[in-house]
């Protein structure tokens, strides 16, 4: 029997947690053969309900769930653990400016990666999914000095599956057939989803896409589904965003297959010329516990610019909370 796992998620009990806590229990995220403690953190009004879900997790009787505990802090909620979900995060309400809520979202952020420096695993691995996921994955790993910033990551697997799921639609093919798309930049509608590498049952996507339905309909159609789906649900997208975690924190943990290439937004090492110490979407490849970036793609004039731009919208977030960074 491995030893048990802690994994710490935060606004555990709101949507997406909902869909991600029952799946990753039962061993989905790390193999069915990890044991693991899990550890909730909730604001002090959601603990009725977080205390809800906890009873339901435990009534599953899950083989691998050992212990769940239930936190109104991050500073206990982090304490031991190897893995972080950080998906609480001030949503944005009426009258808000995007620079509110940036701000509103850097004093939570800024406390959670204190907590993680401070109460965390030292080798932690931590995935930041409230929005604006990259500049809130900067601002924790700013706030923690003692860890690597290649512990913090953010969430644009999401986009990376939608890529795959409307090419496939598109061509007629099944998702798992479409391989090697890339997601680069920001977790935004500026993001840029590249499909120079992507093939689908091994041929080049390219070549089977008309390119004016590539740069003028499937590019925005990736970049607006967050917001087709709220205005369709009247909520964010929940069950995909559980699904787009548990395959970044599989894939880090367990490795990728086959030398396929994943999207995650990492620190930016000045790869493919983008600003360092950004938290940008970049093509990677992981072995043992250990991302990297995947290097030596060509890159199109199109690509060029594309990238730049989404590279442009992340220097003005992080310009706008300069003053609050560490
Ligand atoms: C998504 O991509 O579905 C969400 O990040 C959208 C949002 O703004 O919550």
């Amino acid at each position: 029997m491995k030893k048990p796992v802690c994994i710490a998620v935060t606004g555990a009990s709101g949507g997406i947690s909902s869909s991600l806590l029952f799946r990753l229990a039962a061993g989905e995220m790390l193999g069915r053969d990890q044991p693991l403690i899990l550890q909730l953190v909730e604001v002090s009004q959601a603990m009725t309900s977080l205390a809800g879900l906890a009873l339901e997790l435990e009534d599953c009787a899950l083989p691998l769930l050992q212990d769940i505990r239930i936190f109104d802090n991050p500073e206990e909620g982090f304490n031991g653990a190897d893995y972080a979900i950080l998906i609480g995060a001030r949503p944005r309400s009426a009258g808000m400016e995007r620079n509110d809520l940036l701000t509103a979202n850097a004093q939570i952020f800024e406390r959670q990666g204190k907590a993680l420096n401070d109460f965390a695993s030292p080798d932690v691995k931590v995935l930041v999914v409230g929005n604006p996921a990259n500049t809130n994955a900067l601002i924790a790993s700013r706030n923690a000095p003692d860890l690597d910033p290649k512990q913090f990551s953010a969430l644009t697997r999401l986009d990376h599956n939608r890529t795959k799921g409307l090419v496939a639609k598109h061509l007629g093919v099944t998702a798992e057939a479409v391989e090697n798309v890339i997601i680069w930049g920001n977790h935004s509608s500026t993001q840029y989803p590249d499909l120079n590498q992507a093939q689908a049952a091994g041929k080049s996507v390219l070549n089977q896409i008309d390119e004016s339905y590539y740069h003028h309909e499937l590019i925005p159609k990736i970049q607006q589904r967050g917001s087709e789906i709220i205005k369709a649900r009247g909520h964010s997208s929940a069950a995909s965003a559980a699904q787009a975690i548990i395959d970044h924190m599989h894939d880090w943990a367990l490795g990728t297959q086959n030398d396929d290439i994943v999207s995650m937004a990492t620190f930016s090492d000045g790869s493919y010329g983008i600003e360092k110490g950004l938290f940008y979407s970049f093509p990677m490849q992981c072995h043992d516990g250990v991302c990297e970036i995947k290097q030596g793609l060509a890159l199109s004039e199109f690509s060029k610019a594309r990238m730049l731009e989404t590279q442009q919208e992340l220097m003005a977030e992080r310009a706008s909370i300069n003053h609050l960074l560490p």
